[in-house]
């Protein structure tokens, strides 16, 4: 479809899976800051630099009113009279904007206690405009960023981002985007299964990573979601553990009623591991377990923070990682104190000891 059309025709199903990931993550994303009656933050900005118009030609809602009606419902918490609440969407297109306004005005989602900021910006010139907001560790900020194919997202986007205190993003990479990507002399060599979009995928978060400065604790995931015959993905990323629980608990339990993401692909590393030859088609899960189990017995993992490291690089939950764990144990390769990490114990994990190879 062509990118002018987009909003012409209805949302298809990747999109709407796309939309149901945005809209699920601000639902859990908004309760850390409004749910205490004493805030860990003074302003709360939540922006959708690409938002649309607001709806598809079947008038289902697109990201911005999706946020919006995410917002409202959490005006009875503890805390939203002591946080400032602003809400900022943008468009590059002044005509989707003026649509935007008329819709959120038909659907009267100009919501009391809500500064809405709703302007014709492209997305450079809006990130600028925003920098103080980026800047400032008493905002808490979730940034949307539906880009198109082309990507906005450069390696100094990707590090203002990441380097903004309180602030987790998740950005769009189309299936175009993701095999231009395949071609980048800084990841190349290290594409597995150029030919496939899973690897092209992790590939490119570990390329995010790889901007980030060295042993900075940030956590970069991807989600891959079908559509037709390609794959495309969206990048999530957080400095906080409890950003990057959260967004894998939603993107699984998304996983779990539309199948669309967690399809079902053949990993050429499970070719090594008899267990999977001749039962059943090998999986993302598979994949990560026979990635743990490895990463265990060669005693890179110590303990449940470890794993969990794991866990977030794959994009798989913490919750994935029990069956390995209980089956090391039960073998004798290792000894441990809990069936399941604890995002919790971030700061004190508790240890995992290797008794054998
Ligand atoms: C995939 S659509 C966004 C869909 C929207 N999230 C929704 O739910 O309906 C991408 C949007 O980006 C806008 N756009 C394209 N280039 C842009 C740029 N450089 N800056 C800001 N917006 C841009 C387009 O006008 C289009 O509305």
């Amino acid at each position: 479809m062509k990118t002018a059309d987009f909003h012409n025709e209805p949302f298809d199903e990747g999109t709407l899976t796309k939309l149901d990931i945005f809209e699920l993550y601000a639902k859990e994303w908004l309760p850390v800051f409004l749910s205490r009656p004493t805030p860990i933050c003074k302003s709360l900005h939540v922006f959708d630099f690409f938002a649309g118009p607001g709806t598809d030609s079947a008038a289902t809602w697109g990201s911005p009113l999706r946020l919006l009606r995410q917002i409202n419902n959490y005006r009875d918490q503890p805390g939203w009279d002591h946080v400032s609440k602003h809400v900022h969407l943008y468009d590059g297109d002044a005509q989707k904007v003026a649509k935007l306004k008329n819709n959120i005005s038909s659907h009267k989602l100009q919501l009391d206690g809500i500064r809405l900021d709703v302007r014709a910006l492209k997305f450079q010139r809006a990130l600028e405009a925003n920098s103080n907001i980026f800047a400032d560790p008493n905002a808490a900020k979730l940034a949307f960023i539906d880009q198109f194919g082309v990507s906005e997202v450069g390696d100094a986007v990707f590090r203002t981002l990441a380097g903004s205190p309180r602030c987790d993003f998740l950005f769009f990479i189309s299936s175009s985007t993701l095999h231009r990507f395949a071609d980048h002399p800084a990841i190349k060599q290290k594409i597995e299964r150029p030919d496939d979009s899973y690897h092209v995928h992790r590939a490119v978060c570990d390329y995010y990573r790889g901007l980030l400065p060295p042993n900075s604790e940030y956590f970069v995931a991807p989600f891959s979601i079908k559509k037709g015959a390609n794959i495309y993905g969206l990048v999530f990323g957080s400095a906080h553990p409890l950003g990057i629980d959260k967004f894998l608990q939603v993107t699984w339990r998304k996983d779990a009623t539309s199948g669309e993401a967690n399809f079902d692909i053949h990993r050429d590393n499970l070719v090594r591991n008899q267990k999977y030859l001749g039962f059943k088609k090998p999986t993302k899960t598979d994949a990560f377990e026979v990635e743990l189990e490895t990463a265990i017995r060669s005693g890179a993992v110590t303990s449940e923070l470890d794993v969990m490291r794991i866990c977030y690089a794959h994009g798989v939950k913490r919750q994935h990682s029990k069956d390995v764990l209980a089956k090391l144990k039960k073998d004798g390769v290792i000894k441990l104190s809990f069936r399941t990490p604890d995002v919790a114990n971030w700061r004190s994990p508790r240890p995992i000891e290797l008794l054998r190879r």
